[in-house]
C-alpha cells in the first residue's frame, strides 16, 4: 500500500507530479487562455464588485492562504487578509455581504475552521471551501468551493495536500483575474503555458533527492534551524520550519527574510543550518544581501536555487537546484526539496514520520 516507499509521507511526496496535474485536469485551457472552476462558476457574476477576500484556515492549509494572498492581489488585485481560523472566530471580526470567505481544510473537518466558515455565514459572506475530502463536514458548509483532488493523504504531515491547495489558489487567483479584467488574454495564455509544465518541473525538483538527503545527513544533530524567504518564499519557509518541527522534533522556525536583523538574527552561529529560498526571481539581490549576512556570522546556509545559479552556490555551504519557472508557481516547485529534508532527518533521528508523536490527522476539537 506504500507503493514501495518506506512510509506514507515519502510516497505522498512522490506523488506531486500526477496529484497537481490531476488538480488542474479540465480546469485549464491555455491555448484559449481561460480557467474553468466549475465549483465557483455560479458566483462568477459576485466576483465581479467584491470589496475583499478573507482566507481562513489552520496549519499547513494557512500557509497555502499566505501564498493564495500573493497571487489573488497581484493578479486579481483584491484586497486579501489571511487569518488563523482559531483567531479570527473569537473575534468580533468586521465581515459584510460584500466580503468572499475562502476555507482552506485538507480534511474538512477542523473545527475551528468550521466555527469561522459558520460565523462568516451568519454575517452574510459568501463562503468558498477549498478541501480534499469529499463529502466532509466543510464542503457541506460552504457555499461553493473546488476541491484539491490529491487523494486521500495518510502521513499526517500534509505534503500534496499543500501543493495541491496552492494549485487551487492560483487557479482561483486566475479565475478572479479573467472575471474582474486585470489580466490580458496574452499574459493569462503565457502564465497557463507555464503551469502545464510544472508537474514536470516537479518531477525535476524530486530528482534532488539523494543530494537531499545527504544534506540531511549533514545537519540532522542540530537542535534549531531557520527557514528564510521573501515573497511567496516567505510561506513557503514558513511550511519547511513546520514540517521539520512537526516530523524531527528540531525546532524550526520560518521568518521573512528581511525580519532576521529585527532579532533572530542572534540565534546565529556555526551550529545553526539557516535554509534560503533564494530562486532567481524579483527578490533574488535582496535575498542574497541576507545570505551575506548569515554566511558572516558562520551560519550553515542550505539554499534552494535555480537551475543554473553560480552566484549563490558560491556563497553557501548547501544549494539544491530547482527548474526555472514563473514567479506564480514557485512555491509548487521550491516546497519539493523542504519537504524531502524534514523527511530524511526524521527518519535518520528515528522519528515515526508517518504518525508524529501528539499530533492527529485531523483536529476536531478546538
Ligand atoms: C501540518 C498539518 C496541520 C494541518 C492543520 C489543518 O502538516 O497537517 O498543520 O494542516 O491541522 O488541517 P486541515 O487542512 O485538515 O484543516
Amino acid at each position: 500500500e506504500k507503493g514501495g516507499f518506506d512510509h506514507f509521507m515519502l510516497k505522498e511526496i512522490f506523488e506531486q507530479p500526477r496529484s497537481i496535474l490531476d488538480c488542474m485536469r479540465g480546469r485549464i485551457y491555455p491555448e484559449l487562455g481561460q480557467v474553468q472552476l466549475g465549483g465557483i462558476k455560479a458566483f462568477a457574476d459576485k466576483l465581479k464588485n467584491i470589496d475583499r477576500i478573507i482566507i481562513v484556515a489552520c496549519g499547513t492549509s494557512w500557509h497555502a492562504g499566505l501564498v493564495g494572498e500573493y497571487l489573488i492581489e497581484e493578479y486579481a488585485r483584491i484586497p486579501v487578509e489571511v487569518e488563523y481560523a482559531s483567531e479570527f472566530r473569537y473575534r468580533n471580526p468586521i465581515i459584510t455581504e460584500k466580503d468572499v470567505v475562502i476555507a482552506i481544510s485538507q480534511s474538512g473537518e477542523t473545527a475551528d475552521t468550521m466555527a469561522a466558515i459558520e460565523m462568516a455565514k451568519e454575517k452574510g459572506a459568501t463562503i468558498f471551501g477549498i478541501c480534499n475530502v469529499a463529502g466532509a463536514s466543510i464542503p457541506r458548509l460552504t457555499h461553493a468551493g473546488v476541491y484539491t483532488h490529491a487523494g486521500p493523504e495518510i502521513g499526517v504531515a500534509s505534503t500534496k495536500a499543500f501543493t495541491a491547495q496552492v494549485t487551487v489558489l492560483t487557479l482561483m487567483a486566475f479565475y478572479m483575474a479573467q472575471q474582474r479584467g486585470t489580466i490580458s488574454d496574452v499574459k493569462m495564455r503565457e502564465l497557463l503555458t507555464e503551469l502545464e509544465t510544472v508537474p514536470d518541473k516537479v518531477q525535476s525538483a524530486l530528482a534532488s533527492n539523494e543530494l537531499v538527503k545527504y544534506i540531511a545527513g549533514e545537519i540532522k544533530d542540530a537542535s534549531n534551524c531557520l527557514f528564510l524567504g521573501r515573497g511567496s518564499g516567505f510561506p513557503v519557509a514558513l511550511e519547511g520550519a513546520l514540517k521539520l518541527k512537526e516530523i524531527s522534533y528540531i525546532h524550526a522556525e520560518g521568518y521573512p527574510a528581511a525580519e532576521m536583523k529585527h532579532g533572530p538574527i542572534a540565534l546565529i552561529d556555526e551550529q545553526m543550518p539557516v535554509v534560503f529560498i533564494a530562486t532567481n526571481n524579483s527578490s533574488y539581490e535582496k535575498v542574497i544581501s541576507n545570505i551575506q549576512e548569515v554566511k558572516a556570522r558562520k551560519g550553515i546556509v542550505i539554499a534552494i536555487v535555480t537551475e543554473g545559479d553560480k552566484k549563490v552556490k558560491n556563497m553557501v555551504d548547501y544549494s539544491i537546484e530547482i527548474p526555472d519557472t514563473d514567479e506564480a508557481f514557485l512555491p509548487l516547485l521550491a516546497t519539493i526539496p523542504l519537504q524531502l529534508l524534514s523527511y530524511h532527518i526524521a527518519v535518520m533521528r528515528g522519528c515515526n514520520v508517518d504518525q508524529p508523536r501528539n499530533l492527529a490527522k485531523s483536529v476536531t476539537v478546538e
